[in-house]
């Protein structure tokens, strides 16, 4: 009888936890979607339906409002669709938005310590420490690099098609062999070559993080809407999946380069700079650095690790699938491809044939499709803030109150046919002079603001430079019969199903690059 009863009492609980819960947008007056519970906005992703950020894009599209009020599971969320606003929030209001709020626990977990989670000056004092690292001048130093990392896949692609006849290349699978050993070579400074050795320790580390594991779902769940939770996980001494061999790689890293001297032109060595004398060398030229005593240094090698994997976290889907959707796109758009193909020509020309910094920089109509790509394909589908000073919303009288979670949905933004008309039509030129038809506060595929990607150049650069490699050395078979690209159901960034297929035959002698 006792038990019944105390039975039935927590499920009335339950039940009036659950109702009071689900109503906090109702009761702070703000549009709101209706939600299921327990899972709200999640819940198609609970059911393995949509990823995370197809699931934010269909909240996007089922309303037309400004901005709504959406849960995630149980924690309320505000979903600002009005493109203007989320710019205002991103820039011109960033005092009262200028935290994640994921989860980091600087002192009992130094690699949860890196640039997208920390908070207020930590970050802001990170940030700037970190951003002379990002240059021209320093991209133009680790170009090589980057360019002999291209060259190994071309050496691979020439390999593996036939002599005269097309054959077809799942450009997802190359391009993350690509992104990987970019990231490798010009991040991490390690030596390594996916394409002939497919195992390589790196890629294996790469994988682990990666997958979309039971573990690795609940873990980003958690860090993103659960910070506390996430923070019980990691003192009960639980990390996530990877980590510690990352973390390992970049120790031994580390203490190689102290111990043997040893200098090379990536953002590795930057790091070292920075640990060993305080800051990033503002002097483009000056990669070396001198090796401080053990108490001198700034940054410990777990910072430096914490830093290294938060890039690579950053730069390898993104970069990858920049890439690929690219080619996906140039495949469909025969003139597109034309107009490319004579850029990349005529630019090389210009500069002698020299694959430059320069040169790819000069290369104008490849900007403006690697803008339309990032357009209609934001490699990271949805950017968030945590409110950090109550915020009085313009024309209202509604409240956005400190410690709410703010969502932007990037992707429904990208292509909601009010900012950018004809949204699925892959159209470079819509970001040209004379054809400029959309709205350019909607466009912030690298986001916006202080927050903003720290290394757009850098990525854009990567991409841009695979594509030029690959379009001046083989033809890409078109294909007229237009076909949207599905999403898969895992991880945040935004990935292709079943690989992104583009046929391509090599060029008879042609192109040096
Ligand atoms: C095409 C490639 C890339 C795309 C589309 C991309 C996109 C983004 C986006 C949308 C954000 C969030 C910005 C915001 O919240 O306003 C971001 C943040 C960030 N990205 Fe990238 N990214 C790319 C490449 C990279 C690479 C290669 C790196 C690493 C070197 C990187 C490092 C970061 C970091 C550190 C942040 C956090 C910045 C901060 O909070 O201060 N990204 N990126
Ligand atoms: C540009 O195209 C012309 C004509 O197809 C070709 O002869 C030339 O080698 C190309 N230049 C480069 C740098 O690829």
């Amino acid at each position: 009888m006792f038990f019944i009863l105390l039975l039935l009492t927590t499920v009335a609980l339950l039940y009036v936890y659950l109702k009071w819960n689900f109503s906090f947008w109702e009761r702070k007056g703000f549009p709101y979607a209706a939600a299921c519970i327990p899972f709200g906005a999640l819940d198609s992703v609970r059911r393995n339906k949509r990823s995370f950020g197809l699931a934010i894009y269909d909240m996007y599209t089922a309303t037309k409002k400004p901005f709504v009020g959406i849960y995630l599971t149980l924690r309320p969320a505000l979903l600002v669709r009005d493109a203007q606003l989320a710019h205002d929030m991103l820039v011109k209001d960033f005092a009262s938005f200028h935290d994640r709020g994921v989860y980091v626990d600087e002192v009992h977990d130094p690699l949860s310590a890196n640039l997208f989670s920390l908070e207020g000056n930590r970050w802001k004092t990170t940030r700037t420490k970190l951003t002379p690292s990002f240059t021209s001048g320093k991209l133009k130093g680790m170009f090589p690099t980057a360019e002999a990392v291209a060259d190994k896949m071309l050496a691979y692609l020439n390999n593996k098609l036939p002599e005269t006849s097309s054959s077809e290349i799942d450009m997802k699978n190359l391009m993350s062999s690509y992104a990987i050993d970019i990231i490798a070579s010009t991040i991490f400074g390690l030596d390594v070559d996916s394409f002939t050795d497919p195992n390589n320790e790196f890629r294996q580390i790469s994988k682990e993080v990666t997958q979309p594991t039971a573990k690795n779902i609940l873990r980003g769940t958690t860090s993103f809407l659960y910070p506390g939770l996430e923070r019980i996980f990691n003192r009960l001494g639980s990390s996530i999946d990877g980590l510690g061999r990352m973390r390992d790689l970049a120790h031994r890293t580390i203490a190689y380069r102290e111990e043997n001297k040893l200098m090379r032109p990536d953002l590795m060595q930057l790091l070292l700079q920075l640990r060993n004398t305080g800051k990033v060398s503002n002097d483009d030229d000056i990669w070396a650095t001198e090796t401080a005593a053990e108490s001198l240094k700034t940054l410990t090698k777990d910072n430096i690790a914490a830093h290294l994997f938060l890039f690579f976290v950053a730069g390898y889907e993104t970069t990858a699938s920049t890439t690929a959707f690219t080619l996906y796109e140039l495949m469909q758009n025969p003139d597109v491809l034309a107009k490319l193909r004579d850029d990349i020509n005529q630019t090389l020309e210009k500069h002698n044939g020299q694959l430059t910094y320069d040169c790819i920089q000069d290369m104008k109509y490849l900007e403006l499709c690697v803008m339309e790509t990032t357009r209609k394909y934001p490699g990271l589908p949805i950017l968030n803030r945590m409110c950090t000073e109550d915020y009085p919303l313009p024309n209202s009288k509604l409240v956005v109150e400190k410690g709410t979670q703010i969502i932007i949905s990037l992707l429904g933004i990208h292509r909601d046919e009010e900012y950018f008309p004809e949204p699925l039509s892959y159209q470079p030129e819509r970001f040209t002079d004379e054809h400029r038809n959309y709205t350019p506060a909607a466009y912030m595929p690298f986001g916006v603001g202080p927050r903003q990607c720290i290394a757009a150049r850098m990525g854009k650069m990567n991409v841009k430079i695979a594509l030029t490699k690959i379009l001046t050395n083989f033809n890409i078979e078109t294909r007229l019969e237009k076909r949207e690209i599905d999403f898969t159901v895992n991880g945040v960034p935004l990935l292709p199903k079943g690989g992104v297929p583009v046929k391509l035959t090599r060029k008879a002698q042609s192109g040096t690059a």
